[in-house]
């Protein structure tokens, strides 16, 4: 029996934008897309030589097939034709669920890399994303990771270079946002603001944060503001202890700020902390 370990890092949206309603149902997307430092830990046993099963140590979270890390280890075993005679997978968990922090897509990744490298790198990293695209939308990004131009469904994706370094101090609230109905309302709304991609794309190529922060949009930010005003109270905390851009994060619940120094950063976490236990600080990956 060998033991596999890999670390999952979330991600943020940077910006998001709903281009356009496919036939399959679903929406074409256009997003930067970053990793942050917000980290699950992967563990897999290979070889057990028994029945696979899946652990984690939040409660809330599915232990078989329907976890996309299991959903991977399945999809990446038949595309390379491997039998690895027992597999347990251990979670721990630290990325928020319902957050927009693509959770489960990180763990899947993860899955994805360490098998891949279990088994002597036969897929490059763009294969390997190109497989993950069958487990989740966002699971190709997080397989490749840093900053990235992110396109249709999020499996066209173009890296970019390096965001400049920043803070990021993340809040989840208690309530999580249906992301299908999300996608609904927004097919009723009429957008009126989006994103300017390029001017993103610009400000990550000039290494300006100050920039990169006031790029920051998400066309799903209003309509969940809309519904649950606590956003806006968190934002503003945001605001008055240092931020220099805020937005939620894919279809929430979480937000973020982007702080230039650790100690604002420490600062907004403390403000937030008896009202949301669940704020973090990080950097980008
Ligand atoms: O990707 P995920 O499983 O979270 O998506 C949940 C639902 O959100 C989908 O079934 C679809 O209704 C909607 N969705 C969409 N376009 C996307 C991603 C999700 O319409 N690009």
């Amino acid at each position: 029996m060998t033991t596999l370990y890999e670390s999952a890092f979330a991600k943020l949206n940077l910006t998001l934008d709903v281009v356009g309603k496919r036939e399959d149902g679903y929406h074409d997307l256009k997003s930067v897309m970053q990793t942050i430092s917000v980290r699950d830990d992967i563990e897999i046993d290979i070889g057990t030589g028994k029945p696979w099963c899946l652990k984690c140590d939040k409660e809330d979270i599915p232990t078989d097939s329907k976890n996309l890390a299991w959903k991977a280890a399945q999809i990446y075993l038949d595309a390379m034709g491997k039998d690895a005679d027992g597999l347990e997978i251990r979670i721990t968990k630290r990325i928020p669920s319902g957050a927009g922090m693509a959770g489960g897509s990180a763990d899947a990744a993860a899955v994805l890399r360490a098998l891949n490298r279990h088994y002597g790198e036969p897929l490059s990293i763009y294969a390997l994303a190109e497989l993950g695209a069958q487990v989740g939308s966002d699971v190709p990004f997080c397989v490749v990771g840093g900053t990235a131009m992110c396109e249709g469904r999020g499996e066209r994706l173009r890296k970019l270079p390096n965001m400049p370094d920043c803070f990021f101090v993340i809040c989840k609230p208690e309530f999580s946002v249906s992301t299908p109905e999300l996608y609904r309302k927004l097919d009723e709304t009429a957008i009126a603001k989006r994103p300017d991609n390029t001017g993103m794309e610009s400000a990550i190529l000039a290494g300006d944060i100050e920039k990169v922060a006031q790029n920051l949009m998400n066309v799903f930010d209003p309509v969940v503001t809309a519904e649950h005003l606590e956003l806006n109270y968190i934002k503003s905390i945001f605001n008055a202890y240092g931020s220099i851009g805020q937005q939620m994060t894919g279809s929430g619940s979480a937000v973020f700020a982007i702080v230039t120094e650790f100690e604002y950063a420490a600062v907004i976490c403390n403000m937030l902390r008896d009202n949301y236990p669940q704020v973090f600080i990080a950097k980008p990956v």
